[in-house]
């Protein structure tokens, strides 16, 4: 297998990684976050080389207009983004919170979908579009950096989204992100909704198209890496999936998707991708929320064997069951757990680690059906029990 690791590509092929963990990751219930908790992971994700760092909703407090003025005036490698509603006053607080970055942009949106003008804005198909002109050119105001959301596009008609996107490119928006607002997406019809829209909006050659998507079906990511098959070059997501409901496209598995299956993706991030494990650690303790263990790449079970079988393969040549190496995301090492299902071969491996030596055969028989025993009565064999064990066989052989 070749090394999905280093995979640069050129720059057309970029995917452009958008991370919203300070934004829509912080609407989970439970998970808001201080300025000095924002600042902190904003400095993780810089690290972690994201492009474009959406730090929160200006208008939605005083306290987070001053996080994201502080994380504007702190992180300098990576774009700092501002949510605004397609409203004035919005726009005029997130261009103000955004002032002194050394890259900034305004991320305004409003809903299309018949439900959401309907019921939600009261404002007809019309009033939509020339609110969302007007927010654009507003926005441009502050930055050359607009970007555009037609807010639950999920569940929009096809012929009124090519109109606003069109109408907004016009305006000046030079990303058009396209958000399943309530994760009701199925990924070959969303895949096949951004070709539609590339295909069908005349000046779409000058917009980077976007996703974000939420995983009420459990299909965030699954959805957004349809659409980067499709030709969006910018995915919005958040560290440990977090966000609202059940949460947004988790970044670690869209970054080590496109890396690990360069063959199906064609596109490359520059991110430093062994700082994601860091990365999702430092979320996890700043918002109290537990990284479940078997979590793709971040969870504590990600790379580790426990059956027999599966050690054996490993320890013969790592690629028969792993298709990442736990360093390059961050692990110091995979983790060969001692359990029930373990063999012979990675119990002896880990003694010779511990420094046991054994002076036969049937002394590693002795002691490692002791460890069977054990491993019936207990979920996982630690250093300390297999001390104990090699020390009863020891005495009583
Ligand atoms: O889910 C959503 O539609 C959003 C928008 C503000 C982009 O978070
Ligand atoms: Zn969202």
């Amino acid at each position: 297998m070749s090394d999905p690791i280093s995979n640069p590509g050129s720059e057309q092929d970029r995917l452009i990684i958008f991370d919203t963990t300070l934004r829509d990751g912080e609407q989970s219930p439970g998970a808001s976050m201080t300025k000095d908790e924002k600042v902190r992971i904003a400095r993780a994700l810089e690290k972690l080389r994201v492009d474009v760092i959406e730090a929160g909703f200006p208008i939605a407090s005083p306290g987070d207009f001053e996080a994201v003025k502080a994380v504007a005036e702190t992180v300098k490698d990576s774009t700092i983004c501002g949510l605004a509603r397609a409203l004035d006053k919005d726009i005029d607080r997130a261009g103000d919170a955004l002032r002194n970055a050394a890259s900034g942009r305004i991320h305004t949106f409003i809903a299309t979908s018949p439900i959401h003008m309907e019921k939600k804005l009261r404002m007809t198909p019309d009033q939509v579009v020339e609110q969302a002109v007007h927010a654009v050119k507003r926005a441009r105001q502050f930055t050359d950096d607009v970007e555009f959301s037609p807010e639950d596009a999920g569940r929009s008609e096809i012929d009124f989204l090519c109109r606003i996107l069109e109408a907004v490119i016009d305006a000046g928006a030079r990303t058009l992100n396209i958000p399943d607002t309530v994760g009701y997406a199925i990924p070959h019809q969303f895949g096949q909704l951004i070709e539609t829209l590339r295909e069908r909006i005349p000046n779409s050659d000058k917009a980077v198209f976007s996703v974000h998507c939420h995983n009420d079906l459990g299909l965030a990511v699954a959805n957004s890496l349809a659409a980067v098959r499709n030709g969006a070059r910018q995915v919005e997501c958040t560290i440990n999936g977090l966000g609202e409901r059940a949460g947004n496209a988790a970044l670690e598995e869209i970054i080590m998707a496109v890396r690990v299956r360069p063959d199906l993706f064609g596109c490359h991030t520059r991110l430093d991708a062994t700082q994601i494990v860091p990365c999702s650690r430092l979320v996890s303790s700043i918002t109290g929320f537990p990284i479940q263990p078997n979590k793709a790449i971040v969870g504590a079970n990600a790379f580790a064997h426990e059956s027999g079988i599966h050690q054996d393969g490993v320890l013969k040549h790592r690629e028969t069951y792993e298709i990442m190496r736990a360093q390059d995301v961050g692990w110091s090492e995979n983790r060969m757990v001692l359990g029930k299902h373990s063999g012979r071969n990675a119990f002896r491996m880990r003694l010779q680690e511990l420094g046991v030596a054994f002076a036969s055969e049937e002394e590693i028989n002795a002691a490692f059906s002791r460890f069977k025993d054990l491993a019936d009565k207990k979920h996982e064999i630690f250093d300390e029990d297999l001390q104990a064990l090699v020390t009863d066989a020891t005495i009583d052989a």
